[in-house]
């Protein structure tokens, strides 16, 4: 199947599986239901239930045993960037095209409507079916590391903490390998266990999904300097401004594409022992080198 086909279908399914477990706007508190959803359903590119799936797939399951975890990790990441855009973090008052949140229902539903999300995400997770292998307290554990403290909060945090700072190399890995590359794993990690995947091929798409990651965050770095804000759908141009610690400002955008380049390599040969079935994956990794936005 043609990738932007399959990407297309994918992230249709995702939606109505998220609309499904979504409280209804009508339902009290309205405000914060409108909020949750708004952020939700304003777009993005559903790159980590996708890998999700797509990681299931590739380890001989079905696609409608990982769709609620799917779901479950757009929750996640949806609150992650809700939370990344208010003011006392990045300030940014565009995200998926639209005004962030914040600024269309002010910071107080804002931030409640991003721990609703996360919430909501481990109510979803907490239903997984066990398989052979893996426990749904297995499914619960991964996420809440990779969303806790010593992860994705982690690379905020230093995020944050690396701005106007003098950064190296080994710190922006930390920090890519944190804010970005936990959560692209565990999707990864997630949609294997519920294929009951072996610990062989977990261990490969855990390769994958770190170098995929890194990958993505420098790209994210690059596009920030060299896209305009209509194309991203967030404003451009952010990082320079807040002189955060990125790829681009270490060594510049060639050397970045050269190093994004370099761990998409190392994501494809990691998950190479799937055979043909590792095409997917692999061709995707390459169109997020690619990708525009
Ligand atoms: C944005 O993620 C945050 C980063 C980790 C760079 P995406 O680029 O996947 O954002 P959406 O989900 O498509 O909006
Ligand atoms: C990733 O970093 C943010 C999260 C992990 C939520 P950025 O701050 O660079 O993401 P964008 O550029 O705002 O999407
Ligand atoms: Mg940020
Ligand atoms: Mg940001
Ligand atoms: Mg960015």
């Amino acid at each position: 199947m043609e990738l932007t086909h399959y990407l297309g279908e994918k992230a249709r399914l995702i939606d109505k599986t998220l609309d499904n477990f979504l409280p209804h706007p009508s339902i009290k508190p309205e405000s914060l239901h409108r909020a949750m959803r708004y952020s939700l359903f304003a777009g993005g590119k559903r790159l980590r239930p996708i890998l999700c799936i797509a990681a299931c797939e590739i380890c001989g399951g079905k696609e409608k045993d990982a769709l609620p975890v799917a779901a479950a990790l757009e929750c996640v990441h949806t609150y992650s960037l809700i939370h990344d855009d208010l003011p006392c973090l990045d300030n940014d008052n565009f995200r998926r095209g639209c005004y962030t949140a914040h600024k269309v229902f002010g910071e107080a539903i804002a931030l409640l409507a991003g721990d609703a999300l996360l919430t909501l995400a481990f109510e979803i997770l907490a239903q997984a079916h066990p398989t052979l292998r893996y426990s749904p307290q297995m499914f619960l554990s991964e996420l809440s590391r990779a969303a806790g403290s010593r992860k994705l909060i982690a690379g905020q945090v230093a995020d944050l903490e690396g701005e106007g700072q003098k950064r190296g190399l080994s710190e922006l890995y930390f920090i890519h390998r944190c804010k970005t590359s936990a959560m692209i794993v565990v999707s990864l990690r997630l949609g294997a266990m519920v294929a009951n995947a072996t610990p062989s091929n977990l261990a490969s798409l855990t390769t994958f999904g770190e170098n995929l990651g890194l990958a993505f965050q420098i790209v994210d770095d690059i596009l920030d300097v060299t896209q305009t804000s209509g194309c991203l759908g967030k404003s451009a141009g952010k990082d320079v401004a807040a002189k955060k610690a990125t790829y681009p400002a270490l060594m510049g955008v060639g050397a970045s594409r050269r190093e994004a380049a370099r761990f998409t390599c190392s994501a494809r040969r990691a998950i190479e022992s799937f055979g043909p079935r590792a095409k997917l994956l692999q061709k995707l990794a390459f169109f997020l080198l690619e990708r525009k936005r």
